[in-house]
């Protein structure tokens, strides 16, 4: 729904509405296994769709109902397996970087539908989005003793960028501050891996996760990919393209209090060995995936940490060595 005073309404778009007169709609539906969703249109007819279970994106559509993030054939939809694909958040752990299970809790809870939230200093006119909050149940208390509120506004704009925009808040009253890493594991769907570049991380350091984290300096080429991948890419520019020649689609990543970027595919010998990704599926999805991990971020009681995320989608005419990187990462 657009606008602040309609944000969680329940409405569809009018049967056969001419593109132009569509406005932003929120739905709320059944998804697999009768998992509650929220699916948002925008007027020129990109879509989205959003699971409560782990307050996770699993679908985004352009305007030509092309799928542009991946999801695995194999994606388990039953709690407490997280959904392999869309994106994942990752909080209050990223990956194994502490005592928590492998990326933390967030993506296998419940999140609830927030239907008050604080004023966004972002604009949200004309866009179709959902409001989404988790707190730390009792149990979650246990495993991870600190009380929070953690918000997140997801949004379609009128030209089909996805925005995610998260506000985790330390609401401890026991004086305590508490610290965690993050990252919106963005799971994008590409017609072949090795046909893919990633622009904007060369030169920079790299924990390397196949090298046990060690630190590594990238060279001056955009990315390619040619075997496994798991590196953690430190203070990242706030924009990063990736294309797909053969698709002549870029996506740009747009980031903010986000400094690191996490690259992962998982190439053939670890696709086969996980249950819920198909064996050859590696070759159609790669994660760039907008973090905080080098530093984890500190909250002190009654502090808010924000981080967003967007992404578009653009048309790029490649032919081999045409494609000025300058132009992809610093166009708007
Ligand atoms: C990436 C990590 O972010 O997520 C990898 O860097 C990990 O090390 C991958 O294998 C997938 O994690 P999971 O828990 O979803 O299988």
């Amino acid at each position: 729904m657009s606008g602040e005073k309609e944000k969680s309404t329940v409405t569809s778009a009018p049967p056969s509405p001419s593109p132009s007169s569509v406005a932003p709609s929120v739905e709320f539906s059944k998804g697999i296994n009768g998992l509650q969703k929220v699916i948002l249109r925008e007027s020129r007819g990109s879509s989205a769709e959003v699971y409560l279970y782990g307050g996770h994106v699993t679908s985004w559509k352009n305007d030509h109902g092309e799928e542009l993030l991946f999801l695995s054939s194999k994606a388990i939809f039953k709690p407490p397996k997280a959904i392999r694909g869309g994106i994942p958040i990752c909080f209050p752990q990223f990956a194994s970087h502490g005592t928590l299970d492998q990326h933390g809790f967030a993506r296998n809870r419940f999140w609830a539908v927030d239907e008050d939230p604080p004023p966004f200093p972002t604009n949200t006119l004309n866009k179709a989005f959902v409001d989404l909050i988790l707190k730390p149940s009792e149990e979650d208390m246990k495993i991870w003793p600190h009380s929070f509120e953690y918000r997140i506004r997801i949004a379609l704009g009128p030209g089909g960028d996805l925005m995610l925009t998260s506000r985790i808040r330390n609401t401890n009253s026991d004086g305590k501050p508490f610290s965690f890493t993050f990252a919106y594991h963005t799971y994008f769907s590409v017609s072949d891996i090795s046909e893919v570049r990633v622009e904007g991380l060369e030169t920079l350091d790299y924990l390397d996760n196949l090298q046990n984290k060690e630190r590594f300096t990238e060279q001056g080429d955009a990315l390619t990919f040619e075997s496994e991948v798991d590196k953690i890419y430190l203070s990242t520019p706030t924009k990063i393209a990736i294309i797909d020649h053969e698709k002549k689609r870029t996506f740009v990543l747009r980031k903010d209090g986000l400094p690191d970027a996490v690259v992962w595919n998982p190439w053939d010998k670890k696709a086969k060995a996980m249950a819920d990704f198909g064996d050859d599926e590696y070759k159609h999805m790669l994660c760039v995936e907008a973090a905080a991990v080098e530093k984890a971020v500190t909250l002190k009681p009654g502090e808010e940490w924000k981080g967003r995320l967007e992404l578009s989608a653009v048309p790029s005419s490649y032919c081999s060595g045409q494609l000025d990187p300058q132009r992809v990462l610093q166009g708007s």
